[in-house]
């Protein structure tokens, strides 16, 4: 049975098909990258397999539970880190952290030594006791991370968990990503930096105007896009989504005449 699946998952905004019907499966065990360009679909699909948001059409599944006939079993299992960082704000980091724990049914020292923890690595230790509301976008992105991974879930889905966090807070954020993985966490995620992507993903999905264009093993992806052995996700991903570097030139040259 896969960890995730997405059966012709589909999400209509007035005329627009944001998702269009989208069948997915990962494995137990993945660590599976979801990418596309901008406005593609990916939070949408990640808002829809979490039970964030609800889909005009198809379902959404963890570990063969649908989010949304058994919404309470299904989001016992998973951790989010959602587009948008909805943080309570008027607690501080440890507050809020802890209390994320005693949510998901952790005793109290239990969450304490967590958070404390888990603010640590990720370099939070000396602003735990300031509010959420005074802290930056990269701050908040950790502590929302913190919060999604407090409970060890079965499941992680994280939409774009590297934008805007530091070099030093990107490397302790791979490196418990890894070590969840160790343990068995399922993890799926969004992301812009492909070579982050390359580097930890054991599938990749690539989608384009709501609708899969691409999945697979980074080799399979190659081949798939014909880029050769030495292709690079970013030569995949820009073949898959029908752009050319010649194109993407071309167009920012032609498209800005009062800068020539
Ligand atoms: N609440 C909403 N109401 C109307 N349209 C929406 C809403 N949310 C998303 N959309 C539209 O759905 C499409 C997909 O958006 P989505 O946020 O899923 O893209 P994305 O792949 O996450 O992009 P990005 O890389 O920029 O984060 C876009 O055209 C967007 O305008
Ligand atoms: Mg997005």
């Amino acid at each position: 049975m896969p960890a995730i699946e997405a059966s012709q998952l589909t999400r209509v905004f007035d005329q627009k098909t944001a998702v269009d019907h989208l069948d997915l499966a990962v494995d137990e065990g993945e660590f599976f990258g979801f990418l596309g360009p901008n406005g593609a679909g990916k939070s949408t699909t990640i808002k829809m397999l979490v039970g964030l948001l609800r889909p005009t059409s198809g379902q959404a599944r963890i570990a063969g539970l649908d989010i949304w006939q058994e919404p309470l079993k299904a989001k016992q299992l998973i951790g989010v880190l959602p587009e948008g960082l909805n943080l309570y704000e008027r607690l501080t980091a440890r507050e809020y952290v802890r209390f994320v724990g005693a949510m998901y049914g952790l005793p109290d020292r239990e969450a304490a030594r967590r958070t404390d923890e888990l603010l640590d690595i990720l370099d939070l230790e000396n602003d735990a006791d300031k509010m959420v509301v005074d802290f930056s976008q990269g701050m908040r992105k950790k502590t929302a991370l913190a919060a999604a991974i407090m409970h060890t879930p079965r499941v992680l889905f994280l939409d774009e968990p590297f934008e805007g966090v530091d070099a030093i807070s990107g490397r302790a954020i791979r490196n418990v990503l890894q070590r969840l993985r160790e343990r068995g966490t399922t993890i799926f995620f969004s992301s812009h930096i492909m070579e982050v992507v390359e580097r930890l993903c054991t599938r990749i999905a690539v989608i384009t105007q709501g609708r899969l264009v691409a999945q697979g093993t980074m080799a399979e992806l190659r081949a798939l896009a014909q880029t050769g052995e030495s292709g690079t996700l970013e030569d995949v991903f820009l073949r898959t989504v029908g752009a050319t570097d010649e194109q993407i030139l071309e167009e920012t040259q032609r498209g800005l005449s009062w800068l020539e």
